[in-house]
């Protein structure tokens, strides 16, 4: 049995469903999805992101806007860009790329976008709605979204009473992935890099999320027989062996042993990652749908 989780093809999936119901919606009320993407900087991986989100949203046929923004642009002038965003009826969802520069309160930066165009779910609003359960009108934060989507389509049951250990506490990943398995009736413990005997908690998982940013720390007999593994980790590791100063990407797992004893595990690269973007795009039309008093499809 195929045991690698195809990332790439199921996000395909989630794609062709975002732009089918994106086509639906423009022509039966001709609310066209808008997407703003604001960029602080000149970091070369962000700028890959957020081209590629970008290039995603005209391919679902969204309208795609890209604020870039220099190096020292102020707090102040950051805010006004977002309330321009807030107030402008075309633009649906507003994504502001993190890391920021240090000179800029991040958190006050989140709290500034209208909570109903916030499509990374960082909002207190959002995170509240998801915290309680209100997953009718929540905004999800899109990689965690993304792997309970890998989750259910590889499993294809019910997630009721299995055990889920989250490794790994982030806002952005550990604690939103925790609320939506919990949501889904799973046992669910979440560990850190300050749990002990990580390795006999990680035993007990029959979904086993990784989300700490330390290459290959799982390691095969840590993991459950049968289990399914999703790796959110994204660590560049040095590839001597491909050459000199190369590098590759590894995630918190390691992989080669890992895959002796899962059921289903996701790669580095290959497995979240591409539902991230995916998930963005997925969000982004449920706020043109709640925008034009619809609700939003499900995923
Ligand atoms: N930078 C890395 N991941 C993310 C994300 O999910 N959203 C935003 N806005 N920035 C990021």
């Amino acid at each position: 049995m195929e045991q690698r989780i195809d990332g790439k093809a199921i996000a395909e999936e989630v794609m062709v469903e975002v732009k089918s119901l994106s086509t639906r919606l423009i022509s039966d009320t001709g609310v066209i999805p808008g997407l703003a993407v604001v960029i602080i900087g000149e970091d070369p991986a962000s700028q890959v992101y957020v081209a590629s989100k970008g290039k995603r949203a005209r391919e679902c046929g969204f309208h795609s806007v890209q604020h870039t923004l220099p190096d020292d642009t102020s707090q102040q002038a950051l805010l006004a860009i977002i309330d321009d965003l807030n107030n402008d009826p075309a633009i649906h969802g507003i994504l502001v790329q993190l890391p920021l520069p240090s000179h800029i309160d991040e958190g006050k930066v989140i709290q500034a976008i209208n909570p109903d165009k916030d499509v990374d779910g960082f909002h207190y609003i959002n995170v509240g709605k998801l915290t309680s359960g209100e997953l009718g009108t929540a905004f999800v934060p899109c990689t965690p979204a993304g792997s309970m989507i890998l989750l259910l389509r590889t499993l294809g049951r019910d997630l009721s009473g299995l055990n889920a250990v989250v490794v790994g506490r982030s806002n952005i990943v550990g604690k939103p992935v925790a609320s939506l398995l919990l949501a889904a009736n799973c046992t669910v413990t979440i560990a850190h890099s300050r749990t002990k005997k990580l390795d006999e908690i990680c035993r007990t998982a029959d979904i086993l999320v990784a989300a700490v940013g330390r290459p290959k720390l799982i390691k095969g007999d840590w993991v459950k027989p049968g289990a399914t593994i999703i790796d959110v980790g994204v660590n560049r590791i040095p590839a001597p062996e491909r050459g000199e100063g190369k590098s590759r990407l590894v995630g918190d797992v390691d992989y080669d042993e890992a895959v002796e004893r899962a059921a289903h595990i996701t790669p580095v690269p290959g497995g979240v990652g591409p539902m991230t973007i995916a998930l963005l795009m997925a969000n982004t039309l449920s706020a043109a749908y709640r925008s034009a008093g619809l609700e939003a499809p499900k995923f």
